[in-house]
């Protein structure tokens, strides 16, 4: 297994605020209401790391004291694209740091026997290749889903592309890694393994089902 700690492209956090509100998550207890609450604050604090290279640029303001340059955000903009349904969770926690970003979906769902990405949906923002693209899952098991999107970003031009996840398996960071080594991925916890029905543990079970309470 790769040593994730020392790659450039890997990003674990381990800010207390991240991992409470992960372990708040894991709890089988946890309702709806209050898992949906904990995946947009983990997604706005990865987010604030995650865009802590948008470029500025100094612009002038005038203050009720003076005129003065001062930084803002300029050159690309961003598109943040959630792989449905789990990664929709995360969306309002990054739209809340950049709320004029553009949002794209790629749908897909796991096939449950071979555990393979199926894809059903593709609308993107165009042009893509003028974007910084910020990719959502919470959960990076396989890396079947994450792999087949950026592939689809890829291959309608998408350059500049980050993946956010709350729970990775090291064998979904090492395929992402390896087919994406471009791809910064910014992981909340890096868990143990997969279990026999690729389901990370110990997880958190079913992220889409738990942010919109079916099954
Ligand atoms: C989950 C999750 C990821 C995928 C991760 O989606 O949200 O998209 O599985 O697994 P992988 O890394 O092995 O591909 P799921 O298929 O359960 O669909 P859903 O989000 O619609 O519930
Ligand atoms: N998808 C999930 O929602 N959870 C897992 O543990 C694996 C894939």
């Amino acid at each position: 297994m790769m040593d994730f700690e020392n790659e450039k492209n890997i990003t674990i956090f381990t800010h207390p605020l991240i991992q409470h509100k992960i372990s708040i998550l894991r709890d089988k207890k946890t309702g709806t209401n209050e898992f949906r609450k904990l995946v947009e604050e983990i997604a706005m604090l990865e987010g604030f790391e995650a865009l802590s290279d948008l470029p500025t640029e100094d612009v002038e303001i005038e203050t009720p004291i003076e005129t003065c340059m001062t930084p803002m955000i300029s050159g690309r903009k961003l598109a943040i694209v959630p792989i449905l349904r789990a990664g929709l969770g995360m969306v309002p926690g990054v739209l809340s740091l950049v709320p004029t970003a553009k949002v794209g979906h790629i749908g897909m769902y796991r096939n449950e026997e071979t555990h393979e990405p199926v894809p059903y949906y593709c609308k993107l923002p165009h042009p893509i290749e003028e974007r910084t693209i910020v990719v959502t899952d919470p959960m990076l098991a396989t890396g079947g889903s994450a792999v087949d999107a950026i592939d689809q970003i890829k291959k309608v031009g998408g350059k500049q592309i980050k993946f956010m996840c709350i729970i990775a398996a090291p064998e979904g960071v090492e395929k992402l890694h390896k087919a994406h080594p471009d791809v910064q991925i910014y992981i909340g916890h890096l868990d143990r393994e997969l279990n026999a029905d690729a389901y990370i543990c110990p997880g958190l079970g079913d992220a889409g089902d738990r942010i919109f309470g079916t099954k």
